[in-house]
């Protein structure tokens, strides 16, 4: 059976500038208003094709170098020919952030946005990372969604992913165990609570201050969700199902989000947060 093109989409993670348009995009200049002063140094972590990086450089005149770190080598290529008319104020590298990369550097500002629940449960690991990178006046901004987790600690897209599921033929109640089974382990739980991450960050940063606001994700038509969830999710919840499936399930995910659609005015609404986090001194 031939490779249908949501599966392709989502093995590149590709479309990405179009879907995060629903959700991610709108934390870009959230974040960025909170940039003071005039930073030299600019570091984003999980920093995907490019666009974070791309209004800083253009917000931000006193910036003499932009750092992006992202594992995906699509997303990489993608942000180089966004950023390229940037020159050498940009620096891309390929890396993983569960094991982060020794570069040296002083950063004036570091952000991340709606990457930390991937590197759970190693969290701890990139908040040492940027505790030893940050210049005494150095923030770091960062973005944790907060779904509502039920007692299998599943939440957010994992509920979507159980109606499409549902929907596949798989019994309700089997689905908690078939998430442990392919060791997929729910977004719910990759998200740790704020109190949690209060006390993860805390070991290495000062929270200097909080700003919450509620992301709420709407969409027009099933394809339109089912290709967002390609372009964010990638093959991550694809993995439930049998190859043969993929393509059925990529469709069940964009039918399950317009049903919520039709029915609640919306298809998720949770809290995101933005820290802003400062060296212990
Ligand atoms: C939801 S996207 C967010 C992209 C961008 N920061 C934004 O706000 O639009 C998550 C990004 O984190 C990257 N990512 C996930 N796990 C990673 C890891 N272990 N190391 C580096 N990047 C990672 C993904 O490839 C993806 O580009």
């Amino acid at each position: 059976m031939s490779t249908s093109a949501v599966e392709i989409q989502a093995s590149t993670l590709a479309g990405y500038a179009e879907a995060s348009r629903l959700r991610q995009v709108q934390d870009r200049d959230w974040v960025l208003d909170q940039v003071t002063g005039a930073p030299e140094v600019l570091v984003d972590l999980g920093s995907g094709i490019g666009q974070l990086l791309e209004s800083a450089l253009d917000r931000l005149p006193s910036l003499r170098l932009a750092v992006g770190l992202e594992r995906s080598e699509h997303r990489i290529a993608e942000a180089g020919e966004r950023l390229r008319r940037h020159g050498d104020r940009v620096a891309l590298h390929r890396a993983d952030l569960t094991s982060p990369p020794p570069l040296e550097l002083g950063a004036d500002v570091v952000t991340m946005t709606s990457v930390l629940h991937w590197l759970h449960p190693v969290e701890d690991r990139i908040a040492d990372w940027v505790a030893d990178r940050l210049n005494p006046d150095g923030r770091f901004l960062l973005t944790t969604y907060h779904p509502a987790a039920d007692e299998h600690g599943l939440g957010g897209e994992d509920d979507i992913v159980r109606d499409a599921l549902t929907a596949l033929g798989v019994e309700r109640d089997a689905v908690p165990g078939l998430f442990a089974q392919r060791r997929i382990v729910p977004i719910a739980t990759r998200t740790r609570s704020t109190d949690g991450l209060d006390e993860l960050l805390g070991r290495r940063l000062r929270t200097a201050a909080v700003l919450e606001r509620e992301a709420v994700v709407t969409v027009g038509s099933a394809a339109q969700y089912e290709h967002f969830h390609a372009a964010t999710f990638g093959d991550y919840y694809s993995r439930l199902v049998e190859p043969a499936l993929g393509a059925a399930f990529f469709r069940a995910v964009g039918e399950a989000a317009w049903r919520r659609q039709q029915e609640l005015g919306r298809v998720s609404s949770m809290p995101v947060r933005l820290w802003t986090l400062a060296p212990l001194g």
